[in-house]
C-alpha cells in the first residue's frame, strides 16, 4: 500500500523548481495532490513536466494568488469542499533574486515585492491552512527554506532577509502549536537544488528536487511521527 494513499496534501510552490519534485514524490506515493499557481500556464507545463502520473484525478490544479488573503480562503474552502480534509502542506514558496546590487540600492519596489514573494506568502498560507491541520490527527506542515536564511552573501539581500524571516516564522508556529496535534518543520537546503531548470549546469552533489519531493514525502507519512517542531539542514552529497 502506498505511504500516503487517502492524505489529502496541499503544496502551494508545487509548480516552482523544487516543487515540481514535491508534488511528483507526494503523487507517486498515493496522496491526492493539489496545487495552486497564479497561472493556468504553468500548472499545464506542470502536468506535462509530471507526465503519467499526473494524469491521475489525485492531481488537483487550482489557479491563484497564494500571497493574497481571500484566494488563498477561497482555495482552502475548494479543498475542503471536494475532499472534506486536509492532511498535510508543503509550502516551498519564493525564489531567487538576481538582482546582484547592495542592500542600499534596493528599491523600495524591490523590498516589498520579495517581502510578499518569500515572507507574506508564507504567513498568509500559514494563517490560513494551519487552523484547519489542528483539527486533523496526523497532520504536518513543512516549510522549504534556503541556506541564505542563515548565511549573509552580499548582494542578495532581499532573498536572504525574507528568508531569515521565513525561519523565524517557522520557529514560532513551532511554539505556537507545540501542544497541538500537527507536526511543524522547517528543511532548509544547504546546497543548489538540481531542477529541470538547472540541469544544464547542475552538479553531482546537488540535492535535487526529487530528493526533497523523497524527504518530504516520508516527513509528511505516518513513519515520520516521531519528527516535530525540528529544523532540518539538508547539505550537499558526496560524490564519491
Ligand atoms: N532552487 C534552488 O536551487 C534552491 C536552493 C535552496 C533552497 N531553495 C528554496 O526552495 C524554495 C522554492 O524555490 P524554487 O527555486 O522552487 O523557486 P521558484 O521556482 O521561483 O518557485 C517559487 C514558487 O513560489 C511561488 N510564489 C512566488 N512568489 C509568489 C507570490 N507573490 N504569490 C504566490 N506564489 C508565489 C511561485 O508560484 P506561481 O506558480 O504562482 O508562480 C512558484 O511556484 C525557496 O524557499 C528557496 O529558498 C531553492
Amino acid at each position: 500500500m502506498s505511504k500516503l494513499a487517502g492524505k489529502v496534501v496541499f503544496i502551494p510552490g508545487g509548480a516552482g523548481n523544487v516543487g515540481e519534485g514535491i508534488v511528483r514524490a507526494f503523487l507517486k506515493a498515493g496522496a491526492i495532490v493539489a496545487v495552486p499557481s497564479r497561472k493556468a500556464e504553468k500548472l499545464e507545463e506542470l502536468r506535462s513536466y509530471l507526465g503519467d502520473i499526473a494524469t491521475t484525478e489525485r492531481f488537483i490544479p487550482i489557479v491563484g494568488e497564494i500571497s493574497r488573503v481571500d484566494d488563498a480562503e477561497r482555495i482552502r474552502d475548494q479543498i475542503l469542499q471536494q475532499f472534506g480534509k486536509l492532511d498535510a502542506v508543503i509550502a516551498s514558496l519564493g525564489g531567487w533574486w538576481f538582482g546582484n546590487k547592495s542592500i542600499t540600492e534596493v528599491s523600495i519596489t524591490e523590498w516589498q515585492q520579495y517581502l510578499d514573494s518569500n515572507l507574506t506568502s508564507h504567513f498568509i498560507t500559514a494563517r490560513t491552512f494551519l487552523p484547519i491541520l489542528r483539527e486533523q490527527k496526523g497532520a504536518s506542515y513543512t516549510l522549504i527554506g534556503g541556506a541564505a536564511a542563515e548565511v549573509p552573501i552580499p548582494n542578495v539581500s532581499l532573498v536572504s532577509i525574507p528568508a531569515a524571516g521565513q525561519l523565524m516564522l517557522a520557529q514560532v508556529l513551532i511554539a505556537e502549536n507545540k501542544n497541538s496535534a500537527v507536526r511543524i518543520n522547517e528543511v532548509i537546503i544547504h546546497s543548489w537544488v538540481a531542477t529541470r531548470a538547472s540541469q544544464e549546469h547542475s552538479q553531482p552533489s546537488w540535492i535535487t528536487s526529487d530528493d526533497i519531493g523523497e524527504f518530504t514525502a516520508w516527513l509528511a507519512s505516518d513513519a515520520a511521527s516521531m519528527v516535530n517542531g525540528s529544523v532540518l539542514r539538508l547539505y550537499e552529497k558526496p560524490t564519491m
